[in-house]
């Protein structure tokens, strides 16, 4: 039997194969049958599982009215306000296709996992839930579809992004590509950390923080009560994948070397460097209790948590969290007020509440 085919789960039957036991399974590279989820190894890998379905959400369920009225009215936003949500709305738009094009057709196939492959496909279908929030704000508001869908291929700062992190999808993709070499399990992990770690830890959470702010100060609240919830999402997608990062390196430590790991944070840091440059373009001169600074200071700080989180030394100086009320709307789910009545983490239905 071929590598390839142990690892898909689609190749001919073993007739009268042994059963699977906990210590055949492994994330890479496993030769054990990938169609056979019990006995579980990864119980982290079930619970994200779980969470991610007791938080369903569906755009539709949020009323836009008071965005639509602010959006129309001529002095509802600023030139600035109205240009930042604009580049913000662009950057996601397509964002949520390509994080979900770069589960499915890359990384999927590579995870040799059942219980991992269990979350991929929940994943899958919260980005889709994701892609459907962009088609419903553009119906909503209005907006010109073409400016807000291929603003990837035609704002610089948006395209810089998206093409650095598909440099690292681009060969995985190939059907011949496989997982089983030092140097394309290197290949698979980049593509982990530009997608999971970059694209979903660091990139969303400047455009999480822009629209938060908007709905802080009461404004398009239908679009940041979404994006609250597509955050509660991303928390959980980029804690799975520093999940899997890390037990792919504690199962290969051979992987995980000096060159790799100043390699990873180098990548860190470019990513932090087209992070700067577009919250630049995206507010070239500020709106109320946000701007290229402070968005900057903030992606030095998330940058060093991502560091700490795969257990990197950090690439900046210590540097403080200039939005603090992020990490609060994030720890909302644990609020007794959160769902208004119920006091259990990750249950689905209810709006959010702005304090
Ligand atoms: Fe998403
Ligand atoms: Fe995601």
């Amino acid at each position: 039997m071929t590598v390839t085919t142990a690892t898909t789960g689609l190749g001919e039957i073993e007739r009268g194969g042994a059963r699977v036991s906990v210590d055949d399974k492994a994330m890479i590279n496993c030769r054990a049958d990938v169609n056979q989820i019990l006995p579980l190894k990864y119980h982290w890998a079930w619970e994200k599982y779980l969470a991610g379905c007791n938080n369903h959400w569906m755009p539709t369920e949020v009323s836009m009215q008071a965005d639509i009225a602010l959006w129309k009215s001529p002095d509802g936003l600023t030139a600035d306000e109205r240009h930042m949500l604009k580049r913000n709305l662009g950057f996601f738009a397509t964002s949520e296709s390509l994080v979900a094009n770069n589960i499915v057709l890359a990384v999927y196939r590579q995870l040799t996992n059942p219980e991992c492959r269990q979350y991929l496909l929940r994943q899958a279908f919260e980005e889709a839930v994701h892609t459907h929030t962009f088609t419903y704000i553009c119906e909503s508001l209005g907006l010109e579809e073409g400016e807000l869908f291929n603003a990837y291929r035609e704002v610089p700062s948006i395209t810089e992004k998206a093409a650095w992190a598909l440099q690292y999808t681009q060969h995985l993709e190939d059907p011949n590509f496989q997982t089983g070499t030092p140097e394309a399990d290197q290949d698979f992990l980049r593509d982990l950390i530009a997608f999971y770690v970059v694209f979903e830890g660091m990139w969303f959470y400047t455009g999480f923080a822009q629209i938060l702010s908007l709905g802080r100060r009461n404004k398009m609240v239908g679009i940041a009560e979404q994006y609250q919830y597509i955050l509660r999402d991303e928390s959980i997608h980029l804690n799975f994948g520093v999940d899997v990062i890390n037990q792919i390196k504690i199962e290969n430590p051979h992987l995980w070397s000096a060159a790799f790991q100043e390699e990873v944070r180098q990548m860190l840091t470019e990513a932090c460097e087209l992070e700067v440059a577009y919250g630049r373009d995206t507010m070239p001169n500020g709106i109320l209790g946000l701007n290229a600074q402070l968005c900057e200071q903030y992606m030095h700080f998330i940058t060093n948590r991502r560091c700490a989180q795969l257990g990197l030394a950090p690439v900046f100086a210590e540097v403080d969290n200039p939005f603090p009320w992020m990490s609060e709307l994030m720890d909302l789910k644990k609020e007794k007020n959160f769902f208004e009545t119920r006091v259990i983490e990750y249950q689905n239905g209810g709006a959010l509440a702005w304090d």
